[in-house]
């Protein structure tokens, strides 16, 4: 592991365990001074939770937007995952839009049989943008093989693995909102880029490649660019959506959409 790996390992477990509060102390100062604006991503386990910690990243000098991780337990709904219900999911965003105005991404999981009612609903709830995809749902099995191997039985699949199901979310999506689509599933280099970018997407995040390479947006970014030229574009918009369906909504060449 290399310093500039354990420094980042560690500016990600920190994000994660430390709280609202520490995370503005000991980084919002930090990043008023990147050039690249920051989109702070909020779990909780209730819509107050919530709305509590965007009230506090509200008006922080460095906070440029906010992400809604809805793929958590909801308490009150007796630990339903806000993403897996249109009504809930709609319900946080709804709660926290009325809080802020800074820009609002809600994040889709890939984890239901339909995810365009609940992305639809998210929209009218007042979100400025939708991500996807959340991880996809997994387990494995300890080398024993008496028992699960992960101690909450349930792990989240990232990665290569699962980009095919991230295009097919987000070429769902695309269809059926408004609102830019932001894809992240399995982003390793510019032809996953591209790829998304020509099912709809009008930008992407990493995740899982960069803890491998934590300078892979930026190389991504120069790919992305020196790509335009080569085509003679002056940005990457005519690449989005060029893979979608002429008649929006229309069902696979089959005439059925194919669902698990
Ligand atoms: C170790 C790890 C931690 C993650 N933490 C979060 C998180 O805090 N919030 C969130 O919205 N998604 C989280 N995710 C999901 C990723 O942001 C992403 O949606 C998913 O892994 C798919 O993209 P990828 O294949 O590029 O990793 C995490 C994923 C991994 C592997």
């Amino acid at each position: 592991m290399s310093v500039t790996d354990k420094a980042l390992r560690d500016y990600f477990d920190f994000l994660r365990e430390a709280g609202v509060d520490a995370v503005i102390d000991k980084y919002a100062g930090t990043w008023t001074g990147w050039r690249t604006p920051v989109i702070v991503n909020v779990a909780g386990e209730s819509v107050d939770d919530y709305v509590e910690v965007v009230r506090r990243l509200d008006g922080i000098a460095g906070v440029a937007g906010i992400e809604l991780n809805i793929s958590c337990p909801n308490v009150g709904k007796g630990g339903l995952q806000f993403a897996i219900d249109a009504d809930a999911a709609a319900g946080v965003t709804a709660a926290v839009r009325r809080i802020t105005d800074l820009p609002l991404l809600v994040k889709l999981s890939p984890n239901v049989a339909d995810v365009r009612p609940i992305a639809r609903a998210i929209e009218a709830a007042g979100a400025d943008a939708l991500t996807a995809i959340n991880t996809l749902s997994g387990i494995a099995v300890a080398p024993s093989r008496a028992k699960p191997l992960l101690g909450n039985i349930y792990g989240g699949l990232s990665g290569p693995a699962i980009k095919p199901v991230a295009l097919r979310i987000v070429y769902e999506v695309a269809q059926v909102v408004d609102i830019p689509v932001v894809a992240i599933g399995g982003i390793t280099e510019l032809a996953d880029v591209l790829d998304f970018l020509a099912v709809g997407a009008a930008a992407v995040q990493v995740g899982t490649a960069i803890f491998a390479d934590p300078t892979l947006p930026v190389r991504l970014v120069d790919d992305l660019e020196a790509e335009c030229r080569r085509r003679g574009l002056a940005s990457f918009a005519p690449l989005i959506g060029t893979a979608l369906p002429r008649k929006p909504g229309a069902p696979s060449a089959k005439g059925v959409e194919y669902r698990p």
